[in-house]
């Protein structure tokens, strides 16, 4: 191995301490493949360019085979003293294939090699998570298309508002996906571009095709500047801003699950393998998994405050500093993963390979509808039968004001009271104002696009269905 000392230039060994402080390779050594795939890059295209000869590309190329299969059959010896995953790679690959391994680094840096396994390793990330962004989406439509005629009452300020479909409400998150999966895509591009040629900030003296490189490893171009390039974390942050509001998403609807499990509303039941008990109240089936994933919402907001954080006030280019995006990135992307996953699935089943769902979330319709009826949701509704009937709406607002006040004292909703009472209020009210009071009058009567009417909710779910396919 490496002697102690850096170079011939330092006259003593790193401290032990700072050797721990400044080492990388225990979280980093999760950019090895992306490290490989971009070193064997680079060598092919030194090849090409006659930087390097033919037998040295084959070396190369050999020597990475052994050092693949070393580091998945984890017997690979991964060492502190050497710093990072770069380093490890590279001083293998030299003990393996001698000379030709120490000629991989010409013309490069470690400056642009990391900024390149990152965005490496980070593009396909991000493919896995557009795809459980599907996922998610699905089975949140799935349960819609089973619940249209499922009423609840839809909130605002946490008050009971109007009723709405419990599939129009699910789908309100669907929405939430869909952007997050727009926002995905878009940041993907400019994750997909590549810095390796840059050397250490200023470019190379090196005959180097970057173009090259970035069609051997599906870049969509190359980065323009060699300093920016060395030195640029936005993808990262343009990452961790998107992966911030998929967890505010998930964030919301994990408290939206816990509170309808509670008793006091009781809308919905989780399965038991999503649930946990506690240690001394026996009777509890807590929803852990939906508070964990508000809870975990968290940490991720947090990585993006670091990642901010970390590039403000840095100096061009490379410094230090930016070997500290890598664990908030890491565990933002496991975080994310690991709680679209499990969301989805609590939500709609786990789908077997032949497309089937298990059970997911079950919904109470009745106890749904009895808290719809019982907090005035369809006022509004009786007022605009009003408006149909020449009242102006200010007007009939404020005739509805004293009905709910009467009804309310009788402990009555306002379809319980009798049409003779409504009377009282304004004459024009007659006996069809029955149906305009009902909660499925009431959705149907909200038929303009992109409203709760069970018509447009039908519609809403198909154009999902026809997306997601
Ligand atoms: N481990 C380093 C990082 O993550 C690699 C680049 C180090 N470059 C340097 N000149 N020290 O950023």
């Amino acid at each position: 191995t490496k002697s102690q000392a850096w170079s011939a230039l330092f006259s003593e060994p790193m401290s032990e301490l700072v050797k721990r402080y400044t080492a990388s390779v225990f979280f980093d050594k999760r950019l090895w493949q992306a490290d490989i795939d971009g070193s064997l890059a680079h060598a092919d295209m030194l090849a090409a360019q006659g930087i390097i000869g033919a037998q040295d590309l084959a070396d190369i190329q050999r020597g990475m085979v052994q050092v693949r299969a070393e580091i998945e059959s984890g017997s690979f010896d991964w060492k502190l003293e050497l710093e990072d995953v770069h380093l490890n790679i590279e001083a293998r690959l030299t003990q393996l294939v001698g000379d030709a391994g120490k000629r991989l680094h010409t013309g490069r840096s470690r400056n642009d090699q990391v900024a390149t396994d990152v965005r490496l390793w980070l593009r396909g990330e991000i493919d896995a998570i557009a795809l459980l962004l599907v996922d998610m989406q699905r089975a949140l439509v799935h349960v819609a298309s089973e619940n249209v005629d499922a009423i609840l009452p839809g909130f605002t300020h946490l008050q009971v508002a109007q009723p709405v479909s419990f599939a129009h409400h699910l789908l309100a998150y669907v929405e939430m996906f869909a952007r997050d999966a727009e926002r995905l895509a878009d940041l993907r591009r400019r994750v997909n571009r590549l810095p390796l040629g840059s050397a250490a900030l200023a470019g190379t003296s090196y005959p180097l095709d970057r173009e090259r490189v970035a069609r051997t490893l599906g870049f969509e171009g190359v980065c323009q500047n060699s300093l920016d390039a060395v030195s640029d974390r936005d993808f990262a942050i343009e990452f961790s801003g998107f992966a911030t509001l998929v967890m505010v998403h998930v964030s919301r609807l994990a408290e939206e699950i816990v509170i309808w499990m509670s008793q006091n509303f009781g809308f919905i039941n989780l399965s038991d393998r999503y649930c946990t008990g506690s240690s001394i109240m026996p009777q509890k089936r807590n929803p852990d998994v939906a508070e964990l994933a508000r809870g975990k919402s968290g940490r991720v907001v947090g990585h993006l405050m670091g990642l901010i954080t970390l590039m403000k006030g840095q100096p061009l280019a490379y410094n230090k500093d930016n070997q500290e995006d890598k664990e908030p990135l890491f565990d933002t992307v496991d975080t994310v993963k690991d709680t679209l996953r499990i969301m989805a699935e609590m939500i709609g089943g786990e789908v077997a390979a032949d497309g089937t769902r298990s059970a997911g979330l079950q919904v109470r319709r009745d106890a749904m509808e009895r808290a719809a009826l019982r907090g005035y949701a369809t006022a509004t509704d009786l007022a605009d039968y009003l408006v149909k009937k020449g009242l102006p709406f200010r007007d009939a607002h404020e005739v509805v004001a004293h009905a709910v006040k009467t009804a309310i004292g009788l402990g009555q909703d306002l379809s319980e009271l009798p049409l003779s009472t409504l009377q009282g209020f304004d004459a024009r009210i007659e006996a069809d104002v029955a149906e305009a009071l009902t909660l499925s009058g009431s959705l149907n009567a909200r038929n303009t696009l992109g409203g709760t009417a069970p018509a447009q909710v039908r519609a809403q779910i198909a154009r999902h269905q026809a997306r997601l396919a």
